[in-house]
């Protein structure tokens, strides 16, 4: 097992500060669930608690790196510069429920290259990180995504739209065409964390629209150090600010992008 490097020391040590404050904070939704009031407003507390803490710990460690972050917190990096892209809680919704899936996501991205990611599941104490070049690890275990080569025997993961968000009609027609192709689809509710299970080779791929950079930064570099293949959902390339991102284990993009599209051939 190769040495973390300073940056991805910085960024784990970030995550499970941040972590801390999240478990504990979980710990109380079960006793807010049955409260009249419910446990939404101090989920957002607890979203933004954690959010000020990320940002406090890299401003610290990187004072002029820039920084994007879900709730809020811009800081421009310097022209050609380095910014972190952070979601201090992947999995809100999960979160709110008392769901013991949602994680800690921050990447580290330099004009539109993804050069390192963090990615932290704090229940099930799943630590996943990569750095460009460098490979990707999941509790310091080196990645690789799954070597499955038939769509029947691939379980895909994937996000739905909600609350009005989204191209509800679209995913439906995507999910009746890639339903009877394959083993199986999910939908865990926190983007990160597909990624990352695309990478660990845990799922054959993942497609999701409308995402924002924060959702798949880190999730994006796990899955090609991991050696797996990532792109828009119709193969084009993949950006941060993108409309869409289908991530495989590059055995099956071809044919998962086909079927998406309603094109497979058999
Ligand atoms: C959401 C999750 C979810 C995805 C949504 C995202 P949030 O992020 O990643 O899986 O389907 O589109 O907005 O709001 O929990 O940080
Ligand atoms: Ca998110
Ligand atoms: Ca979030």
């Amino acid at each position: 097992m190769p040495a973390r490097s300073p940056l991805i020391n910085i960024m784990v040590r970030t995550a499970q500060h941040a972590a801390r404050g999240l478990k504990r904070d979980f710990g109380e939704i079960e006793q807010l669930q049955v409260s009249r009031k419910g446990p939404a407003d101090f989920v957002s507390t607890a979203d933004l608690r954690a959010e000020k803490q990320v940002t406090e710990d890299l401003i610290k460690a990187r004072p002029d790196y820039g920084l994007l972050s879900e709730e809020g917190s811009v800081r421009e990096p310097r022209a050609g510069g380095p910014r972190w892209v952070i979601d201090p809680l992947d999995g809100t919704t999960n979160f709110l429920h008392g769901i013991p899936h949602f994680a800690i996501s921050i990447g580290l991205e330099q004009t539109g290259t993804l050069l390192a990611a963090v990615v932290y599941d704090p229940i099930k104490d799943e630590l996943f990180h990569a750095e460009k070049g460098g490979g990707a690890f999941l509790n310091d275990r080196r990645l690789r995504v799954s070597s499955r080569r038939k769509l029947e025997e691939a379980v895909l993961a994937t996000g739905m739209p909600f609350k009005g968000h989204g191209d509800t009609t679209r995913l439906i027609e995507e999910v009746g065409r890639v339903m009877p192709e394959v083993a199986g689809i999910r939908r865990f509710g926190a983007a990160a964390l597909d990624l990352a299970y695309v990478a660990a080779g845990r799922f054959e791929a993942f497609w999701e629209r409308d995402l924002k950079p924060w959702d798949v930064a880190a999730g994006a570099l796990l899955v090609r150090e991991a050696g797996g293949y990532v792109s828009a959902i119709d193969g084009r390339d993949f950006t941060l600010d993108g409309k869409s991102v289908l991530a495989s284990n590059s055995n099956l993009h071809t044919d998962v992008s086909a079927a998406l599209a309603g094109r497979l051939k058999r």
